[in-house]
């Protein structure tokens, strides 16, 4: 009942809702003040987005077929686009999923959540790198996970430190990874790794979740081979059209084993049920005029600039004692700062000076990130990103030993 008093309808909310904690989140959506130069969303540049290849394949759709691009359709996807997206795996990736092995999501997100859907109950374990993606650490937050995290270097997770915890007991429902420009750390997991952690979760029997939503996104357009295609058998991969092509069409997908992949198109049912045909369409149509491999290396070169600028206005412009990843692909850079500096304490004063990133904490579990933070680079022209870093450095410039 409504407490008609303060017309508060608390009582009435779920306790997951409580677990949410998405301040940080809705504060990179809701975008910054006018002034202010946002270093925050993973937010693909609007110049990638290819408008007018778009106006004219929307006009195509809507006059030829709108029958079926603005009607509901089968739950794992349109069959022809699904055929496209098994092609492009096998493309891209050197592996065919076969049909049960593959379904279309409403974005990477969805793929989180439908994982999560899909197989954990309240109580189950995730382990995820640490940091790593805030949307993906709410998803678990909201069905109640427990989740763990294990440690990265420049190489990417430590697979050792998870053999370890798994040798002392931990038991996941899966891992979730995102080996390539990780977010937030910008970092990719190298090879070698990558074979010994597909190899460990084999013998463990850990299902791997891979978020595969930066990997086409190599400055220099080489790629490692992704885990899915290393270990079909126990890898699940969710991929986005979010960063290649644009968030504005939530599209997808998820292949792995087909069981797995049966139990998430069954969650999709209680989600949306399908993925809207139209952006379907879309991605498919332009995929198959050939425009993805005209577009990305543009859109890479872009990215491999803005990496380039970013990271020259960082060593004209930092203190000492202040350390960075530096990314080969994605929109990612991590800074560590000196000890003492609580990159959420000096929020405000970054802020009075014109630039917003978001602080390294939330991206952790415990209490670890507190003088670190996220760059992204993705957005901002290249004289914003000088004068950002400027403005960045300037606050930590003050405040350093
Ligand atoms: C690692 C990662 N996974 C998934 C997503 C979400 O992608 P989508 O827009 O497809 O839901 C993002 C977006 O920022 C991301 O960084």
């Amino acid at each position: 009942m409504l407490d008609t008093q303060t017309g508060n309808w608390s009582h009435a909310f779920a306790r997951r809702a409580r677990n949410r904690g998405g301040d940080e989140l809705n504060a990179i959506l809701a975008g910054s003040p006018p002034g202010v130069l946002s270093m925050m969303g993973g937010f693909p540049n609007p110049r990638t987005f290819p408008t007018d290849a778009l106006d004219e394949i929307l006009m195509r759709l809507l006059r030829d077929e709108p029958g079926a691009a603005l009607q509901y359709t089968a739950c794992e996807g349109i069959p022809s686009v699904r055929e496209y997206l098994s092609d492009r795996q096998e493309q891209l990736q050197g592996r065919r999923p076969e049909s049960p092995e593959l379904i279309v999501t409403s974005g990477g997100m969805e793929g989180i959540t439908l994982a999560c859907q899909s197989m954990i109950d309240a109580g189950d374990t995730i382990v995820v790198e640490a940091p790593t993606y805030l949307g993906a650490l709410m998803a678990f937050a909201g069905v109640e996970a427990d989740v763990e995290g294990i440690p990265m270097d420049a190489d990417g997770l430590q697979v050792e430190v998870l053999e370890q915890r798994l040798a002392a007991g931990t038991r996941p429902k899966f891992l979730y990874v995102i080996p390539e420009y990780q977010n937030p750390t910008g970092r990719t997991l190298t090879l070698a790794r990558r074979q010994a952690l597909v190899d460990l979760c084999r013998r463990k029997g850990v299902l791997v979740v891979e978020d595969v939503a930066y990997r086409e996104l190599a400055y220099d357009g080489t790629t490692l081979p992704s885990l899915w295609s290393l270990a079909p058998d126990v890898v699940v991969q969710l991929g986005t059209f979010s960063k290649i092509f644009c968030p504005g069409v939530r599209l997808g997908w998820a292949v792995g084993p087909r069981e797995v992949i049966a139990e998430m198109a069954a969650a999709k049912q209680n989600t949306d049920q399908c993925a809207g045909a139209l952006g379907q369409r879309l991605v498919e149509e332009y995929g198959r005029a050939g425009h993805f491999e005209r577009q990305i290396p543009a859109t890479r070169a872009l990215y491999a600039s803005h990496w380039r600028a970013t990271e020259r206005a960082l060593e004209r412009h930092m203190p000492p004692g202040c350390r960075w990843s530096e990314p080969t692909g994605g929109f990612f850079t991590w800074l560590t700062l000196p000890e003492q500096i609580d990159t959420i304490e000096i929020r405000p004063a970054a802020t009075a000076a014109g630039v917003a990133y978001v602080a390294g904490l939330p991206f952790y579990l415990g209490d670890q990130g507190r003088n670190e933070l996220r760059m992204s680079f993705s957005n901002l022209a290249e004289p914003d990103l000088e004068v950002a870093v400027e403005r960045l450095a300037g606050v930590v410039r003050e405040r350093s030993p």
